[in-house]
């Protein structure tokens, strides 16, 4: 089965051919990094404009990539939300239009099902499993009895990690977007300033960011009004061992409590090596999967995989002409169990 992705939900245009939710035939991605770069963050309406000039030619070049021709493909799977409005609606309605001029069925697939799926490209998904997503907007632990089930268990009461790391490395002077920049820096330096760790007085499997950014942040400006220089490198480690230690700990935490071994990453953050080395240290026994940082971020191939496996589960779930774009779209919603 061949499914065509498109996936536009932020700020890459991108478009994936992919041979029975495996075989990546392309994955043709378009980034608008270099042009939000100098506004400190994406600029909704600077990136719908950007998808419309980019999707004909990433659908061109996906083709010639892959080497088939539209006529080819068996199902269209495109990001219906979450994500910016006007850069949803580039996407639906380019696979919309393609849809109609080759006569293909289309579905709608949840943006975060796509991160998760992205470990299905080069891991076999085993279940029952508890799903880490963490990326720019959200920073999630789901169980996943089965394909497409999703119980969300715990979820971040304000700051997503990724935007934790954008904002801190804004704090230090590092560029947009921060997370690989403060992962390199973290790398040359040492915990020694000893940030919070917040583990949330309740006991859930809920994470809370925003101290720990207020807590970058204040140390950032006390150095700065006593003339002091803040070590950057240093900074970053401990910021990014406050992270990475709440994250995989309460990962592991809820994988026992629910008696699962296979814990599977997703998201932008999953790029991140800090994290990657400290699943290593501390899931012994655990199956641990984490897509490698070509399908960690915003990607195609991630939809038509997610695509694949959501054709299976609802052979009989096609969307038509009326397919929208929805700006907040929560992931139990989308996929009633
Ligand atoms: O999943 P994604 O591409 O976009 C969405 O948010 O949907 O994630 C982007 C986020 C950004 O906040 C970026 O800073 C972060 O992922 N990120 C990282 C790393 N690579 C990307 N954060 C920490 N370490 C990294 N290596």
């Amino acid at each position: 089965m061949l499914v065509l992705g498109i996936e536009s939900s932020c700020d890459e245009t991108s478009v994936a051919i992919v041979r029975d939710g495996k075989e990546v035939l392309a994955n043709v991605i378009n980034t608008q990094i270099k042009i939000h770069e100098k506004f400190g963050g994406v600029v909704p309406e600077v990136a719908s404009r950007h998808h419309v000039y980019q999707i004909t030619m990433v659908f061109e070049e996906a083709f010639k990539v892959a080497n088939v021709k539209p006529e080819d493909i068996d199902l269209v799977a495109v990001t219906e939300g979450p994500g910016l409005i006007g850069s949803l609606l580039v996407g639906v309605n380019a696979a919309k239009t393609f849809a109609l001029m080759y006569n293909k069925p289309i579905i709608g697939v949840h943006h975060l099902a796509g991160h998760i799926y992205a470990n299905a490209i080069e891991h076999e998904m085993k279940f029952p499993c508890i799903a880490l997503l963490v990326s720019g907007g959200n920073t999630e632990l789901i169980y996943m009895k089965d394909h497409f089930k999703f119980e969300i268990l715990g979820e971040t009461l304000d700051d997503a990690v990724g935007e934790a790391y954008d904002k801190v490395a804004r704090v230090v002077g590092l560029p947009y977007p921060g997370g690989p920049h403060v992962d390199r820096l973290a790398h040359l330096g040492h915990d020694t300033y000893k940030l919070p760790r917040v583990y949330l007085e309740d006991g859930s499997y809920n994470f809370s960011f925003s101290g720990l950014k207020s807590a970058v942040i204040n140390l950032a400006h006390n150095a700065e009004q006593r003339g002091e220089t803040i070590d950057k490198n240093n900074l970053c480690a401990s910021f990014q061992d406050s992270v990475t230690e709440v994250l995989v700990r309460k990962t592991l935490a809820l994988a026992k409590e629910k008696n699962v071994n296979n814990i599977i990453v997703a998201g932008g953050v999953s790029a991140n090596k800090g994290l990657k080395e400290r699943f290593e240290r501390e899931a012994k026994g655990f199956n641990v999967c984490i897509p490698s940082i070509k399908y960690c971020t915003d990607n195609a191939a991630m939809i038509a995989v997610a695509g694949f496996y959501q054709h299976m589960v609802y052979p009989n779930e096609y969307a038509d002409m009326s397919l929208n774009a929805t700006a907040s779209l929560e992931l139990e919603e989308r996929y009633e169990n």
